[in-house]
């Protein structure tokens, strides 16, 4: 048996966190943060209804809100509704850039952007793969969704690795042969990783409620 010396590995975290303790209340963030969005995916509505109207001019048919996901404003970094999930998911970043190896010792974690946003029930919302520059940690925190959702695809972020990619024995394990990976979220789950990893949504078909809040976080030097 030959000694393994494990680098360069992508993990990703998940965890389901339907409530938060502060002090002896355990507040109930799932539930809270669902109502508290609504607001925000109204507004996106309403922003998002302008591109909208220029559709039928654009396509000459009618095609609705097909393909979209309405985003929110960056509003949710300082919602006082947010704030003891803001404080958890900056404290959770801390412990896994920390258990990481990395020293934040003359490092601040701040929020660059935190934002919600909902596929439109026309089908077709989705996210092409991309990572958050400038950024060390993101995450995703799951208030809608279910088995017929989109599932989040996390790929390799090693291009050398991809360039030389070998067939894998079974693609639907997590493996070290692994180009990618699907995480398959429930209602409160939160998924954290780091910035550099490219991630997508795939095709949601809008088959039921999908709706999620998507943050970034940044280790500023002190
Ligand atoms: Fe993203």
């Amino acid at each position: 048996m030959m000694e393994e010396f494990v680098a360069f590995e992508t993990v990703v975290y998940k965890a389901s966190v339907k409530s938060i303790k502060e002090g002896k209340i355990d507040k109930e963030i799932l539930k809270i943060l669902d109502v508290v969005c609504d607001k925000y995916i109204e507004e996106a509505k309403k922003i998002a209804q302008e591109s909208l109207d220029k559709r039928y001019e654009k396509f000459g048919k009618e095609v609705g809100d097909k393909g979209l996901s309405y985003h929110s404003t960056n509003e949710l970094i300082d919602d006082i509704q947010f704030q003891v999930f803001n404080k958890f998911v900056l404290k959770t970043a801390e412990n896994i850039l920390d258990s990481q190896g990395f020293d934040l010792t003359n490092h601040k974690l701040k929020y660059t952007e935190m934002w919600v946003q909902e596929f439109t029930r026309a089908g077709g919302g989705h996210h092409d793969t991309h990572i958050h520059w400038n950024n060390h940690i993101s995450g995703f925190y799951f208030l809608k969704c279910s088995d017929k959702t989109a599932q989040p695809i996390f790929h390799d972020p090693r291009p050398g690795k991809m360039m030389t990619q070998l067939p894998e024995k079974k693609e639907e394990l997590i493996t070290y042969a692994s180009s990618k990976m699907v995480l398959k979220p429930k209602p409160g789950d939160l998924i954290m990783f780091n910035s550099y990893v490219p991630h997508q949504f795939p095709f949601d078909l809008g088959v039921e409620p999908f709706r999620f809040i998507h943050f970034n976080i940044q280790a500023l030097p002190n």
